[in-house]
């Protein structure tokens, strides 16, 4: 089923919720792919399944049926176990509700993904520093979720999704709570992150003012994709907020 140019390949993929008359079928069926090296945009009416289709994809949720590949893995193979340690190491998400620690200061929850991968607590919460100034947070980093704007909760959810260079980053709804400048400077990472031969990044979005970085938009629908465009033209890479190489900098 999956093909090298594939970093996420789902077909006839299926999902509910509950059983008998509480039962809902979030995913009926869900053909969708997303390319390594591309910004694959997922939009839809609230309620078709979107965050529901992310989090099976990213191994958070289990699909009722179907198969999926995620970076050339078949998922279906993976055990509970190895399904986490795969996650962990490979797939960076940012939560429609961000889901920070609220024990934790910024800078702490940004480096989550990297002292679970084991580096050590210095040089995890200097790269958190480091990426959290690069999205307009650096004197904030100290800071408690609970003192923080939701936009500013929003992109220390973006920071950690992105610090341990995942090879694929799920995004839901990560411009939501942003003004204009910050969401192009979250894409503008995001893009960054993306256009590289083995990632790949996939947002779900109702936000038009980003519809622009998309390689790819999905449409979805009670449950299926109904229709897949590619966007006229190349992608802007002008104006991105920080270039490719500084991205790079601050993940050195
Ligand atoms: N844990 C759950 N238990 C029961 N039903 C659920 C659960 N999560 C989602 N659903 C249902 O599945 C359907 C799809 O929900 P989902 O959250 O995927 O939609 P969405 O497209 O992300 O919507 P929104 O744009 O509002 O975030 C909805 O009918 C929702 O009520
Ligand atoms: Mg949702």
């Amino acid at each position: 089923m999956a093909t090298t140019d594939l970093a996420v390949s789902c077909h006839e993929v299926r999902k509910h919720f509950g059983e008998g008359e509480t039962r809902i079928e979030a995913l009926r069926g869900v053909d969708f792919s997303a390319r390594f090296g591309e910004l694959s945009f997922l939009v839809g009416p609230s309620g078709c399944g979107k965050t529901t289709l992310i989090s099976v994809i990213a191994g958070l949720l289990d699909r009722t049926a179907g198969e999926l590949a995620v970076l050339g893995t078949r998922m279906d193979d993976l055990s509970g176990t190895r399904r986490v340690l795969f996650r962990r190491q490979n797939v960076g998400f940012v939560f429609q509700q961000y889901n920070l620690l609220p024990a934790l200061t910024a800078a702490e929850n940004v480096a989550v993904p990297l002292l679970a991968a084991g580096t050590s607590r210095k040089e995890a919460v200097d790269r958190a520093k480091s990426l959290l100034s690069r999205l307009g947070l650096g004197s904030r980093t100290d800071a408690l979720p609970s003192t923080l704007s939701g936009g500013q909760q929003q992109r220390v959810a973006i920071a950690r999704s992105l610090v341990h260079e995942p090879r694929l980053v799920v995004c839901d709804e990560p411009t939501a709570a942003l003004d204009h400048a910050s969401g192009e400077a979250v894409m503008g990472l995001l893009a960054g992150n993306a256009v590289q031969p083995d990632r790949a990044v996939i947002v779900v979005t109702h936000d038009t003012r980003v519809f622009h970085y998309a390689h790819s938009i999905a449409r979805m629908d009670d449950g299926r994709i109904v229709d897949v465009s590619r966007p006229n033209g190349s992608p802007r890479t002008a104006d991105r907020g920080p270039t490719d190489s500084s991205v790079q900098e601050v993940f050195a």
